[in-house]
């Protein structure tokens, strides 16, 4: 897979995705990303990315000409351009598997007050939100929906089951159970017998009844989303 993320400020997520299993993705050859200044995509002297708003208002609003330039740069057939806004659809795991599935994807960061609708209208295919908050700019957004799909490439992890059997896989309308390791007794505190009893399907039940019952504690809206998570 290959990946551009084009921001005025790449720096934002370079560290985050260049760190752990993210940073051996890339170095493993699994997935090419690419950091892109929105600047070096403008033709004038000041390297101008915003302006104000038309219809007055108050914030600047980011140009046009510069996404269209790096989408014209960048794109290929194979390209899905992802727009990060706190307007965009929530993002969830099936997103993610759904993107891991695509060969190039081209991340176009805002920053201010929003960017001029055409670029959504004319370049965008996916307008993503990670949640209803909003950050000063998209590029944390973007490094994490690539963390979240290249996680899911063949060989990125380990243990290709891990991304199996998590919260948010399968029907999506769990949460995964509570996990321990060693030792089994720390400061008084004990691990629960049934996961050193070596009984399998004791175990199994054990942890669907504590994953709903941290989803009900945690999440009761899952339970009611039959679906919304799910691959596609
Ligand atoms: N940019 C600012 N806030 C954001 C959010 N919550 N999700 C995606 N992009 C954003």
């Amino acid at each position: 897979m290959r990946i551009d993320i084009v921001s005025i400020f790449p720096e934002i997520a370079r560290g985050p995705l260049g760190a752990s299993i993210m940073g051996r993705a890339v170095g493993a050859g699994r997935v090419r990303i690419d950091f892109h200044d929105l600047r070096d995509y403008t033709t004038d002297k000041h390297r101008q990315v915003d302006d104000i708003p038309y219809g007055g208002g108050p914030g600047m609003v980011m140009k046009p000409e510069p996404f269209f330039a790096a989408v014209a740069d960048l794109r290929t057939e194979q390209s899905r351009v992802v727009f990060l806004t706190p307007q965009g659809t929530p993002f969830r795991q099936a997103k993610a598997a759904e993107l891991s599935r695509c060969e190039h994807l081209i991340f176009l960061c805002g920053h201010y007050e929003g960017v001029d609708h055409r670029v959504i209208d004319s370049l965008v295919d996916d307008e993503i939100s990670i949640g209803d908050y909003v950050l000063t700019n998209g590029t944390l957004a973007a490094a994490v929906v690539v963390d979240a799909v290249v996680r899911l490439l063949p060989g990125v992890l380990g243990d290709d089951r891990s991304s199996e059997e998590e919260s948010f896989s399968g029907d999506g309308t769990r949460l995964e159970s509570p996990h321990y390791t060693r030792p089994a007794t720390f400061a008084g505190l004990s691990v629960p017998e049934v996961l050193l009893s070596g009984h399998h399907g004791a175990i199994a039940k054990w942890r669907e009844e504590k994953g709903l019952e941290r989803t009900l504690a945690n999440r009761p809206d899952l339970l009611g989303r039959k679906g919304d998570c799910q691959e596609p």
